[in-house]
C-alpha cells in the first residue's frame, strides 16, 4: 500500500481494506484472464483516486465527461479510440503487443479512420479516388524479416486529403482517399496517393475539451495509414512520415511517431514526366519509398474502427 500523506493510520486502513473487499469480489470468477484484469484494475483504479484525493465534484465531472464522450460516439466518430489515444494508452498498448523483431517496420496508432472493405486497386493505381491534394507516388517492396519478398501481400492505405479531412468525416457519404492493392510477385507495390497533411484528431467534443483545458494541440503529424497483410505474417499496423513535417518537432497529438517511420519524400515541380506515365494533370507532385518488412506471426489483432 502506498503511502498518502495527510490521511491518518484509521483512514488509510479502512481505503485499503474496501479495495481487498472488491479485489477478493472477483475471486471466484471462472475466467482467470478476466479476473487477473479486474483485480488488477481495481487496484490501479483505487490506487490513482486514492492519490489524487478525487472529491465528488472531481468524480461526477468524470463521470459526466464519459457519458458525453458515450453520446457523441457513433459508427463514424470513436470519441473513446480519441480518449485512448491522446492519452497514450493506445500506443502503449500497441508497443506492448508488437515487441521489436530484427527490422520489422514498427507499428503505430490504428486512429479511428479505418474503413473496411475499400476498394481495390491495381499495383499503380490511385487511391486519391478524386480527394483534395498533391499526387504522390508511394512505392517499395514487402519482405520477411529473413529478406525474402513476400507476394500478394495485402495493403491497405488511408489518408487525410489536403484539408485535413478523412472521407468519412464529410456527410455526403463519399469515398475517397483509401483503397487496398496487392504487392506483385517479387513484393514491390505502388500506388498513387496524396502528400500527407496535418490535421487535428476531431475537438468538438469532450477530448478536444480535456485538449484545450491543458495547453495541448490537438494536431496529428502529416502521414500515410497503412496496414498490411499477409499469411504467416505479424499484421503489421502502421504510417509513414514526412521528412521536414514542422508538426513532428512541434509533436504528434496521439505519441504516434517513430523515427523509423519518417520518410524522405521528393517534390518534382509542375510538369515534370511522373515515372510510369501518369497524367497528373501538369501539377507538382511528389515520390516516396516505403520498404515493409514484416515479422512471422499470426495476422488479426484486435482494432475498433469508427
Ligand atoms: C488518425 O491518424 O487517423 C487518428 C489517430 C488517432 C486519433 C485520431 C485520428
Ligand atoms: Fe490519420
Amino acid at each position: 500500500m502506498a503511502d498518502i500523506a495527510g490521511i491518518s493510520a484509521e483512514q488509510a486502513h479502512r481505503e485499503q481494506a474496501l479495495v481487498e473487499e472488491v479485489v477478493a469480489s472477483f475471486e471466484r470468477c471462472q475466467d482467470d484472464r478476466l479476473r487477473v484484469v479486474l483485480q488488477a484494475l481495481t487496484r490501479h483504479l483505487h490506487a490513482f483516486l486514492r492519490e489524487v484525493r478525487l472529491t465528488e465534484e472531481e468524480w461526477n465531472a468524470a463521470i459526466a465527461f464519459l457519458t458525453e464522450a458515450g453520446h457523441i460516439t457513433t459508427d463514424t466518430r470513436q470519441e473513446f479510440v480519441l480518449l485512448s489515444d491522446v492519452l497514450g494508452a493506445s500506443m502503449q498498448v500497441v508497443g506492448m503487443n508488437n515487441p521489436e523483431v530484427g527490422d520489422a517496420t514498427e507499428a503505430t496508432v490504428f486512429g479511428p479512420f479505418f474503413v473496411a472493405d475499400a476498394p481495390e486497386i491495381p499495383l499503380g493505381g490511385d487511391m486519391s479516388f478524386g480527394a483534395a491534394g498533391e499526387p504522390c507516388l508511394i512505392e517499395g517492396t514487402v519482405t520477411g524479416t529473413d529478406g525474402r519478398p513476400i507476394p500478394h501481400a495485402r495493403i491497405e492505405v488511408w489518408e487525410a486529403d489536403e484539408d485535413g479531412f478523412y472521407d468519412v468525416q464529410y456527410t455526403d457519404g463519399r469515398l475517397a482517399a483509401r483503397a487496398h492493392l496487392f504487392s506483385d510477385a517479387d513484393g514491390s507495390y505502388r500506388f498513387w496517393g496524396l502528400f500527407p497533411t496535418p490535421y487535428p484528431i476531431p475537438h468538438d467534443g469532450p477530448v478536444g475539451r480535456m485538449l484545450q483545458a491543458t495547453g495541448r494541440s490537438p494536431m496529428r503529424a502529416s502521414h500515410l495509414h497503412f496496414m498490411v497483410t499477409a499469411p504467416g505474417c505479424r499484421t503489421l499496423v502502421t504510417h509513414i512520415f514526412v521528412r521536414g513535417d514542422e508538426q513532428l518537432a512541434i509533436g504528434d497529438s496521439v505519441f504516434g511517431v517513430k523515427e523509423s517511420l519518417i520518410k524522405e519524400f521528393v517534390h518534382s515541380a509542375a510538369g515534370t514526366p511522373t515515372p510510369d506515365g501518369r497524367d497528373v494533370g501538369g501539377r507538382e507532385w511528389s515520390r516516396a519509398r516505403f520498404d515493409i518488412v514484416l515479422p512471422p506471426g499470426e495476422g488479426g489483432g484486435l482494432h475498433v474502427s469508427g
